[in-house]
């Protein structure tokens, strides 16, 4: 359905009509990655809980695969109340104003899951929602997927090597900015147009956890990948305000309790889906796997670290200097256990 005429109908209809003729719920869950990838993988784990705990009163319908919007489109269909739930990477918030959740997207600034979690889970996590609640969106968890790795049909190992590729990115300016830093030309480009750019040469080069490189059989297309651990991606859950505040309390607290364990469940699986689906690359012996040595990744972080100092009032000083402390923190109670 075109947006223009979904949004017509959802307001014909009013945001807050939600059930359908059995008299269910119903929660229209879209994304945009495969089912076998870890929000395509909870996605389905949320259905089953949700349904569960509501005792089918609600009924969740996962859409996956940009099935019924792409990048762009789909923040906007939530904001109209077309699809209920989302879980746009966090690189896909900027162009909805909330930019401070470009802060995920700085390059390094993540030294381990254990600091990403705490950030998340902290109080640069609620400021991040207590933002999305004035777009008429609220955020209901954070779900991981892991670090991103660079590709591209020629190899990446020194910063030299970018000058003049087109890389695909999405829609953030922190990616847009570490690919100009290492020299290359970004392209803003919907997830599900990235293999027949890649194919057709439309970009030369993308970054994405392999778990996405796979399941989108980028590695079809792409000799070389170098792991480089630059940047992360993950997620946020979200829901149409409306429709969630709409909802009866004991239905939303069941969802609640649903999302709950999904997330727990989810950052359980992220790993353990990008290991597979690295062992599912390197099987099919298309793609050269290359990584780091200690000088090459000295010499990116040099290229990329002033980036965040240039994405500083953008995103917020305090936010930035949070996660450095979270981080430091971590590192500490590390030593202190050794
Ligand atoms: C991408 O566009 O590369 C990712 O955000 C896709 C996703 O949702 O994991």
């Amino acid at each position: 359905m075109k947006l223009r005429t979904a949004m017509m109908f959802v307001l014909a209809l009013g945001v807050s009509t939600l059930a359908n003729a059995a008299g269910e719920i119903v929660i229209k869950f879209s994304h945009v990655v495969a089912p076998d990838t870890p929000k395509g993988r909870a996605a389905e784990k949320f259905k089953q809980l949700a349904e569960e705990k509501t005792k089918g009163k609600v009924k969740v319908e996962v859409y996956p695969n940009s099935q019924l919007y792409k990048d762009r489109e789909e923040i906007e269909a939530l904001q109209i109340g077309a699809v209920q739930m989302l879980a746009p990477s966090l690189s896909k918030f900027g162009p909805m104003g909330a930019r401070e959740f470009e802060v995920f997207d700085l390059p390094y600034i993540f030294p381990n899951k254990e600091t990403l979690y705490r950030v998340m889970d902290g109080d640069v996590g609620k400021k991040l929602f207590a933002k999305l609640e004035t777009k008429g969106v609220m955020g209901l968890a954070f779900w991981d997927n892991g670090f991103k790795q660079m590709s591209a049909n020629k190899p990446l190992h020194t910063v030299a090597d970018f000058k003049g590729l087109k890389m695909r990115i999405q829609q953030s300016k922190v990616s847009d900015a570490m690919m100009k830093a290492l020299g290359a030309n970004p392209q803003v480009m919907a997830f599900s147009e990235v293999y027949t750019g890649l194919q057709q040469g439309v970009v030369d080069g993308t970054d994405n956890p392999v778990s996405n490189f796979y399941t989108q059989k980028m590695h079809e297309v792409q000799k070389h990948m170098t792991i480089s651990d630059h940047a992360y991606l993950g997620y946020a859950v979200i829901v149409n305000k409306k429709f969630w505040e709409g909802l009866p309390a004991d239905i939303r607290e069941a969802l609640t309790q649903a999302m709950k364990e999904t997330t727990v469940f989810e950052r359980g699986i992220a790993q353990e889906e990008n290991d597979e689906a690295m062992a599912k690359v390197k099987a099919a012996k298309t793609t050269e796997i290359y990584v780091l040595s200690l000088k090459e990744r000295i010499e990116w972080h040099k290229a990329l670290l002033p980036v965040h100092k240039e994405f500083e009032a953008v995103i917020g000083r305090d936010i930035i200097q949070s996660v450095y402390a979270t981080a430091a923190q971590v590192e500490k109670e590390r030593a202190a256990k050794k």
